[in-house]
């Protein structure tokens, strides 16, 4: 599967565009921790940027979520260990977290709505002036876009990376496709 082909089927299984975007942002996230940890990087991305495929297939059962998506992606040539992060970014499954990119795409995924409504409050609407320790301020907030699990993204340390390296990675990954994100 090229990457190509992976975002055409994305973009055929979801309409809302900002839902695109999240997985995009995923992805982005998801490149910049390979190559931090000199992980495949494809391989990485692609997980990233398939997570929620099914997003809209499930919505009206979301018990189904991510199964699904783990689905889909395998029909679309993703291996068993990627079929795999996508099934077990649901937590609902209590599937078992077990590789470096199951956890990845755990911490990640909640990580770029943090971002993005840090970039949204500010008065240009744009990432390109966020800076991290405003995003780190942001975390501690708990109102804060209240949806981004705060829990989830600290899982970071699993990893074996800080908060706020795992931010300001998660930042500077997301700035690097603005133009994408339209942010
Ligand atoms: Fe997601």
């Amino acid at each position: 599967m090229t990457r190509e082909e992976a975002l055409d089927s994305v973009r055929a299984n979801v309409e809302n565009r900002n839902l695109v975007k999240h997985m995009l942002a995923t992805e982005a996230i998801m490149r910049a921790l390979a190559r931090r940890f000199g992980e495949d990087e494809e391989e990485w991305g692609l997980t990233g940027l398939l997570h929620d495929i099914d997003v809209e297939l499930t919505e009206d059962d979301m018990s189904t979520h991510s199964k699904l998506g783990a689905d889909i992606a395998r029909e679309l040539g993703a291996s068993e260990k990627m079929a795999h992060a996508i099934l077990c970014h649901n937590k609902a499954h209590g599937v078992p977290r077990e590789t470096m990119l199951d956890k990845a795409l755990f911490c990640a995924d909640p990580l770029t709505g943090l971002i993005i409504a840090g970039a949204l409050v500010r008065p240009d609407k744009k990432l390109d002036g966020l800076e991290a320790k405003s995003v780190k301020k942001r975390f501690k907030e708990k109102s804060f876009a209240a949806g981004a699990n705060r829990e989830q993204i600290e899982m970071c340390r699993e990893l074996g990376l800080e908060l706020d390296e795992f931010i300001e990675l998660g930042l500077e990954a997301m700035k690097g496709i603005a133009a994408s994100l339209g942010l």
